[in-house]
């Protein structure tokens, strides 16, 4: 790996957690991330626009296959899935063991897998009366928010909350916890490859 690793961003929606990263590594707060390419499963996603204006290359590509051809030609090192509503299959898994990366907006084990993505997440908690919720990163597996957890940060519940503003909130601390567990998700790899 070079000086900056090499990330792709998988995305399928609006992209606010890529935009925290696209604002991170501008700053200088995330200078050891390049973000070689955004491939989106939908064309319409706004999280495109957000790439374009930065100048990233996109993609779109709805087939798996197609994925895991973006991402070769990328030149990735790292595959961060930011707001990705699809499940890669073993093949990409297999490819990028251990360098791939999901943001989950819970407390994972609780209220993750299938079925609990997005809006759908927070409208749970606040139906079960949780009195905190949160976000995780953590590495992708096999299975569906199966893979061990990088990092974890708790957000309440407040009185009155819809999922609307409890996903507000808990969006914030995503946009934190990603940048320092693909900070983290780098160190290691760094370390890995110094020891060889
Ligand atoms: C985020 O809350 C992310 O954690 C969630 O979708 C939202 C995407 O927002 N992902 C999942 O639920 C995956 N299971 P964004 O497009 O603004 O980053």
């Amino acid at each position: 790996m070079e000086d900056s690793a090499k990330v792709a961003v998988l995305v399928s929606g609006g992209g606010t957690n890529l935009q925290a990263l696209i604002d991170k590594i501008r700053e200088g707060r995330l200078e050891e991330a390049k973000i070689v390419k955004v491939i989106s499963s939908r064309p319409d996603a706004f999280a495109l626009e957000r790439a374009r204006k930065a100048g990233i290359d996109t993609a779109v590509a709805a087939e798996q296959d197609e994925v895991l051809k973006e991402l070769k030609a990328s030149g990735a090192d790292i595959v961060v899935l930011a707001g990705y509503m699809k499940v890669l299959p073993p093949e990409i898994i297999e490819s990028y063991r251990n360098r791939i990366i999901n943001i989950h907006p819970s407390l994972i084990p609780k209220y993750c897998g299938k079925g609990f993505y997005g809006m759908r997440v927070h409208r749970a908690v606040i139906e079960a009366g949780e009195k905190e919720s949160g976000a995780t990163v953590h590495y992708v597996d096999e299975g569906v928010d199966t893979g061990k957890i990088i990092l974890q940060r708790r957000v309440p519940v407040i009185e009155g909350d819809t999922p609307e503003t409890l996903a507000a909130r808990v969006l914030e601390t995503e946009h934190e916890i990603l940048a320092e567990g693909l900070k983290e998700v780098i160190k290691n790899i760094k370390k890995d490859e110094g020891g060889k």
